[in-house]
Order: C-alpha cells, then sequence, then structure tokens
C-alpha cells in the first residue's frame, strides 16, 4: 500500500491496483501549492465528512476521472444530486471493493456541507488490502471506541491521526489514541494548514518517540509505503 500526503487530510492510497484519494482539499491550500489535481489518479475518492477543507475538490477529480465517492450516505445523496457516482456506507458498516475491504469507523466530530446541506455523521475508515490494514481516523476527538478497534480488526501496521489540535485531536491525544488502537507507527495530518492548527514538528515527534511511538510526518508531494 503507497500512501502518498497531499497536505491537510488529502492522501493518495494505492493498493491492489486502484487509486483512492482521501479528503482531497488541495487548490485553496496554500502549502500544496506544487500539487496540481489534474494529474491526481483516482479510481475512488474516500470522504470522512462534509467540511469544506475536506471536500473542496471532490467534484473536480471525480468530473475528471469518473471516480466514484465512498462517503457516508447523506453525503452520497449529495453528490448523486450533482451527477457523480457514489456509495454511501453508514458507520460500523463495512464493504469490499475491487479486493479491498473499507469499514467505516466513528468518528466524534460534526459533519455539514459549506452551503449547510446536513452532512450526516462523520467517520474514519479502516482500509484492508495487500495483506496491510490502516486505519484513517478522520476530523475525530479522542475516544474510547478506538479501543474495539484492535479488538475485533487485529493489528493495524499504520494509524493516520490528525494532530493540529482546535478543531480534532492534537499531539497528547493523537499518542493516546495510538495506545487505544494499539499501533505505534502513526502518520500526522490536519495540520500546519491554518493559524489555529500549527505545529512545532519537533516537538511533535519527541512527544511521541519518549513515548515510543514514531510520528511520522511526510512532506506535501511525499509518499511512503506500508
Ligand atoms: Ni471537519
Ligand atoms: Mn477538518
Amino acid at each position: 500500500m503507497k500512501i502518498t500526503y497531499y497536505g491537510h487530510a488529502s492522501l493518495g492510497i494505492e493498493t491492489n491496483g486502484k487509486h483512492f484519494i482521501v479528503d482531497p482539499f488541495i487548490t485553496a491550500n496554500p502549502l500544496a501549492k506544487h500539487i496540481d489535481i489534474d494529474s491526481l489518479k483516482a479510481d475512488y475518492i474516500l470522504l470522512t465528512h462534509a467540511h469544506q477543507d475536506h471536500v473542496l475538490d471532490v467534484e473536480a477529480i471525480a468530473g475528471r476521472t469518473g471516480a466514484t465517492v465512498i462517503c457516508n450516505a447523506e453525503m452520497s445523496y449529495y453528490y448523486e444530486k450533482k451527477g457523480l457516482k457514489a456509495v454511501g456506507m453508514n458507520t460500523g458498516g463495512k464493504m469490499e471493493l475491487d479486493g479491498i475491504k473499507i469499514k467505516s469507523t466513528i468518528a466524534f466530530h460534526s459533519s455539514s456541507f459549506a452551503d449547510g446541506t446536513y452532512g450526516g455523521n462523520p467517520n474514519g475508515y479502516i482500509l484492508e488490502s495487500d495483506d496491510k490494514r490502516i486505519y484513517i481516523a478522520g476530523d475525530t476527538a479522542l475516544t474510547r471506541e478506538m479501543k474495539l478497534i484492535p479488538k475485533t480488526l487485529g493489528d493495524l501496521d499504520l494509524a493516520i491521526f490528525p494532530i493540529g489540535d482546535h478543531f480534532t485531536m492534537g499531539i497528547e491525544d493523537a499518542c493516546t489514541a495510538a495506545d487505544f488502537v494499539k499501533c505505534d507507527k502513526v502518520l500526522g495530518y490536519h495540520y500546519d494548514t491554518f493559524p489555529p492548527i500549527k505545529i512545532d514538528a519537533l516537538e511533535a515527534k519527541s512527544y511521541f518517540s519518549v513515548r515510543e511511538k514514531e510520528l511520522i510526518l511526510l512532506a506535501i508531494g511525499e509518499d511512503m509505503v506500508v
């Protein structure tokens, strides 16, 4: 599984020959100016909730690529009305697409579109493919429900957590979340984009390392293999 960071909470995931784009917010992110969304491959666009900083570039990418949007039920109705292909899930459900297992998890946050349309409940996702299992938490607070993940699904190879604080978990809660899901390897996202979520990267990494965990922070456009 190859994971590329496109800034904020935007990711590219390549697995089993398919390309996912997660929560595309790229064209309005000044830190991601060097990313050309017209160059991104997408079979699926995976969305955690309807906030603008997660869905801004959905229509542009789906319109160009014909990608199917995977999201919660309410968001799927919204995108189907706009003529896009969408698959709506709901919290706790799982499905399989092209040999890739996708499970929708609990996230404590809110969800509405920029035009005020109700965006359903926010979610995270667990993806299983290529004998790997990753957890994309989405925008969320620390929640005890995270403890259920390793109990029901088994070990994670990577946890992707918001670390910017203010709107989501910050460094300390994300480190506790790593304990809850029993995964010591964390990719941080949802930080630095706006003034309230700026972090000190060195401090954040050392907070994790003294607790015997690894916090990975990718440059925008950089990728890693899980
Ligand atoms: Ni949000
Ligand atoms: Mn957000």
